[in-house]
């Protein structure tokens, strides 16, 4: 028989990648917990990728900000006062103190360090320094805040810190227009509630948790009632280069969702639908609900994440079934999901695990493993492909 240690030997990257998806082993378990790879990952993935700072609406009044960390980094975005939205590093030019805490919230025009009162306008550039007049040669344009990149795409905005990174539209053709054939409402959304939640995972097992269908009618009960809600046999999963959806019609039949009630005039396109954009930016909507969801897994460390759960809608008032099922979401599915992320984060560390198969049949029907394939190859590009040069 051969030792544990002689297995996790055999491991060996070489071809990994090309391997036939049907026939194809998982992403050795190291993958989900090794400092080195997750460094990697950080540096190759995460610092090139484009991150979701929030929806148009959060930026809609000049002075409304945005911030968002990531790793040891802190980004603001901004309306400013000329009414351009705007990306800048949360950091004062002076001696380096962070600038605003908060999640969100709107300034005057001016962004004041709270150490010596540098000022900065809502685009970073500096405004005054006291006293800089007695200075020799303080030239202020020296210290204006660098700024990030910034785009839009299916109403939403993202930054970027590379500023060779290829575009949102280079990186996810079709992805705009599919966000608003789905959410057709998608310009007039405001966010209507948010919440933080730290699971002891990789960003990776939330994602693959995330994007198949083979767990949906196996694993827990909360499961089991959404899939109630959904037409299985229009179900549609699509892979594209950078980005995936998959979207299934919603039983029409049923009669009530998330313990309420339903109308008996159903909206005939009400729809199960998820599109997922590299690397970790996933926009949903679950059957009947009347929101956009956004669920976002910011990595932390290697093996924990902060997950944040975004809902969004046009209506003015939230509908009694949208406010079920983001309670439904908050209590109930997210917390089934999150416990199987936890045990398999524990397990990944086995001695006695280290790749297993994806579930992919010829077909790629909806229980099929494929996205989950792709996710992974595009990690193990991000990780090991060329330097870019
Ligand atoms: S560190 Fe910001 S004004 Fe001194
Ligand atoms: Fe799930």
């Amino acid at each position: 028989m051969q030792s544990v240690e002689a297995i996790k030997l055999q491991t060996s990257i070489e071809g990994w990648a090309e391997q036939d998806p049907e026939t194809a082993f998982t992403l050795p378990s190291r993958y989900f917990f090794d400092e080195g790879l997750f460094k990697a990952e950080r540096d190759r993935i995460f610092m090139r990728a484009w991150h979701v700072a929030g929806h148009k609406s959060e930026f809609r009044e000049p002075g409304q900000y945005v911030v968002v960390d990531l790793f040891d980094q802190s980004v603001v975005v901004a309306r400013n006062m000329k009414g351009e939205i705007r990306a800048f590093h949360n950091v004062c030019q002076h001696r380096g103190n962070r600038l605003l805490d908060g999640r969100r919230g709107t300034t005057g025009g001016v962004v004041r360090c709270a150490y010596h009162s540098w000022c900065y306008e809502m685009d970073g550039s500096l405004r005054s320094a006291p006293r800089c007049e007695r200075m020799k040669d303080f030239e202020p344009q020296q210290f204006n805040i660098p700024q990030l990149r910034v785009e839009e795409l299916g109403g939403f905005v993202y930054f970027n810190f590379d500023p060779g990174a290829p575009s949102l539209a280079e990186l996810f053709p079709g992805a705009d227009e599919e966000m608003h054939r789905v959410f057709p409402d998608l310009e007039r959304m405001r966010l209507i509630e948010e919440q933080d939640v730290i699971v002891p995972a990789n960003w990776k097992v939330i994602m693959d948790n995330s994007i198949e269908g083979y767990h949906f009618k196996l694993s827990g009960p909360c499961h089991i009632d959404l899939a109630k809600l959904i037409d299985f046999k229009g179900y549609r999963l699509t892979k594209r280069d950078n980005w995936w959806t998959y979207i299934a019609p919603a039983n029409l039949q049923a009669g009530e969702a998330y313990g309420v009630k339903l109308r008996n005039d159903p909206n005939p396109n009400e729809c199960f639908f998820n599109i997922g954009m590299w690397p970790n930016n996933t926009f949903y909507t679950f059957p009947f609900s009347e929101f956009l969801g956004t669920f976002i897994m910011i990595p932390l460390d290697a093996e924990r994440s902060l997950l944040r759960f975004g809902y969004y809608s046009s209506n003015e008032e939230t509908a009694e079934v949208s406010k079920a099922c983001m309670r439904w979401m908050n209590e109930q599915l997210g917390p089934e999901d999150i416990e199987l992320n936890i045990t398999v984060q524990k397990g990944l560390r086995s001695l006695g695990y280290d790749q297993g198969r994806y579930m992919i049949d010829a077909q790629r029907s909806n229980e099929s493993e494929h996205l989950v394939h792709h996710f992974h190859r595009l990690v193990f590009q991000g990780i090991h492909g060329e330097e870019r040069a």
